[in-house]
């Protein structure tokens, strides 16, 4: 992506003080586009903003928060003038195991912030430019929305519900907006730690390209779907895991072998 292509548009990003979303924020700036980032608390996302460059605001606004997500839009339009992009990255996983051992509690919460915080942002990114000037919305979505397993089945159904949403949005809001989706594998950041941490080679191993992903493996792709580089796609899903997805027989024979050496 050139430093031109996204000069004068403005990107929101949500849950950007670290991971995945800062990485879209620093792709986006790099681009030239003006970027907003949000975090729960004030204090990260303006050190996060700071980090990224002159073209960069922090706003502390809890994705699920009403209030907070209407005062972030009206702030980056005082400050910018408008909202091309809006990347829906903010995501929760408050539960491990079976779907049938989970409570109300934590499955609400997680379907709160992974689904209904980019219906939120979306409708008010609509309402308040993009219906009037067009733009183009990514969600952070993941392959265990493509996929099962045997301990983020809650997280799983959430990230199926959200590549449903973004083709279910695409129709809606198509022409003008296109609304695409990516789907990370396994990334090196905080959320994801339980899942690389303590068996990072192990992760590598079965991953065709050898690796973990960085944050910037997804920042760059939301780049992309975000840009007029991908001018004729909607509703897609972009996997970006290194081919963990296509690999899928080397977790299972993993987990086999785990489960025989008990
Ligand atoms: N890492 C992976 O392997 C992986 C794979 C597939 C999909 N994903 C998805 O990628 C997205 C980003 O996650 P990540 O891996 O980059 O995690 P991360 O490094 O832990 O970053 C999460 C970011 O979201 C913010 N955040 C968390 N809850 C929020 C909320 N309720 N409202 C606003 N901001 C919130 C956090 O900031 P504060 O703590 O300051 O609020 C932080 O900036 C998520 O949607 C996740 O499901 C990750």
């Amino acid at each position: 992506m050139t430093e031109a292509t996204l000069a004068g548009r403005t990107a929101i990003v949500t849950g950007a003080s670290r991971g995945i979303g800062l990485a879209a924020a620093a792709a986006l700036h790099g681009a030239g586009a003006n970027v907003v980032l949000t975090s729960r608390t004030e204090e990260a996302a303006v050190a996060a903003a700071s980090s990224v460059g002159d073209r960069a605001l922090g706003i502390g606004a809890h994705a699920t928060d009403g209030a907070a997500a209407r005062l972030c839009v009206e702030q980056t339009l005082e400050r910018f003038g408008s909202i091309d992009i809006l990347v829906n990255n903010a995501g929760t996983n408050p539960a491990f195991g079976p779907v049938l051992s989970q409570d109300h509690g934590r499955f609400a919460k997680t379907m709160d912030v992974n689904l209904w915080a980019p219906i939120l942002w979306s409708k008010l990114a609509v309402e308040a430019w993009m219906g009037d000037h067009g733009g183009s919305i990514v969600n952070t979505a993941s392959i265990g929305g493509l996929s099962v397993g045997p301990d983020l089945g809650g997280y799983h159904v959430s990230k199926a519900a959200l590549i449903h949403l973004t083709k279910q949005l695409a129709i809606e809001l198509g022409p003008q907006i296109r609304v695409n989706a990516v789907a990370p594998g396994v990334v090196r950041t905080r959320l994801a730690e339980a899942l690389w941490k303590e068996h990072e080679p192990a992760v590598a191993d079965r991953t065709p390209l050898g690796r973990i992903g960085e944050p910037d493996d997804v920042g760059s792709a939301i780049c992309f779907l975000a840009s007029d580089a991908s001018s004729w796609i909607t509703g897609e899903t972009l996997v970006i895991d290194g081919g963990q997805m296509i690999n899928a027989g080397a977790a299972a024979d993993a987990a086999m072998a785990t489960a025989g050496s008990h």
